[in-house]
């Protein structure tokens, strides 16, 4: 059984008087096998938040259906299985991290020693147990994203569907994120997710589709839609001038270019942040023996 079917999904929204009325999303299907992880990709405004809340059920198509494991989206059952972090979460700013959490839990149910330990293991999860006596008022914004992802977790939904995870968090935060969401998927749950970040999306997604004005215009697994048949990268590990001088003899007319391999930027980003971060870290060693001394 699939965990998400959509089938030949429309959604318009009408306009006032008759105008301005936008045809969101038309005849969009997908399929995501349970355990799957999913990506949507596409410009603003192609219909992702909207296929997105046609799934969860907050929004009912105009033509098409859309099931989450085997039942129809709107249906109360399914409420359980779905944990879900809209596009912008709205939560209480006054509360803290904790309080945030125990709050969303005792929604799904919880009560007493069950909701304690889940929301410690959610604020462990989510990296905010330092941060967790602190009101929302004062977190960062990828602070906040971390509280919507436990917030969706916090009833171990079997599908989880994420409307830009990333959004607004820095390279290191996006990473945390990743990390999370690749633990996840490894628990078994399946995971819905749209991003403007392509980059993450190769990682993490084992299908892909593109949406463009409401029509998904590409779909397939990740090797499917990045494959070029028509060429082929070598990696050399140091490599002579000689030696690339006898293979482009050796490569005749299909010889097309030859350039150092280059580090991604958050490559670098992130080495330069890891060096500093260790260079502090000796520096409190050191000074931990000074004081000892
Ligand atoms: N509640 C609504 N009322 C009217 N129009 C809407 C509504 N929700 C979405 N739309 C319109 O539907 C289209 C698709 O919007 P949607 O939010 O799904 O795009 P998106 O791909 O998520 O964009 P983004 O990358 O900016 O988040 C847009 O033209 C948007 O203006
Ligand atoms: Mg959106």
């Amino acid at each position: 059984m699939d965990a998400v079917s959509i089938t030949d999904v429309h959604k318009s929204f009408p306009g006032h008087w008759g105008k301005g009325g936008v045809y969101a999303v038309k005849g969009v299907s997908l399929r995501i096998p349970e355990g799957g992880v999913y990506g949507l990709i596409g410009p603003n405004g192609s219909g992702k938040s909207t296929v997105m809340k046609l799934l969860v059920g907050l929004l009912a198509p105009d033509a098409g259906s859309c099931s989450v494991f085997g039942q129809p989206a709107t249906a109360p059952a399914n409420r359980r299985e779905i944990g879900f972090l809209p596009e912008n979460p709205y939560f209480y700013k006054f509360l803290t991290g904790e309080e945030t959490v125990r709050f969303y839990g005792r929604l799904c149910g919880l009560r007493g020693a069950a909701l304690k330990e889940r929301t410690r293991e959610l604020l462990e999860l989510v990296g905010l147990t330092e941060a967790k006596d602190r009101r929302l008022r004062g977190y960062s914004k990828g602070m906040l994203q971390r509280i919507g992802l436990a917030q969706a977790l916090v009833q171990k939904p079997r599908l989880l569907v994420l409307d830009e995870p990333t959004a607004g968090v820095d390279p290191i935060g996006s990473r945390t994120i990743r990390d999370i969401i690749l633990n996840i998927k490894e628990q078994g749950v399946t995971v819905f997710l749209c991003s403007h970040l392509l980059e993450q999306v190769q990682e993490i997604c084992d299908r892909v589709g593109v949406l463009y004005q409401g029509c998904l215009i590409a779909e397939g697994t990740m090797d499917e839609l990045t494959r070029d048949d028509r060429h082929a990268e070598i990696t050399l590990n140091n490599p002579t001038p000689e030696l690339l001088e006898q293979m482009r003899q050796l490569a005749g007319d299909a010889w097309q270019d030859c350039r150092p391999a280059r580090n991604s930027l958050e490559t670098v980003f992130l080495r330069g942040i890891q060096a500093k971060l260790r260079e502090k870290g000796m520096q409190n060693a050191e000074s931990r023996s000074q004081n000892a001394e």
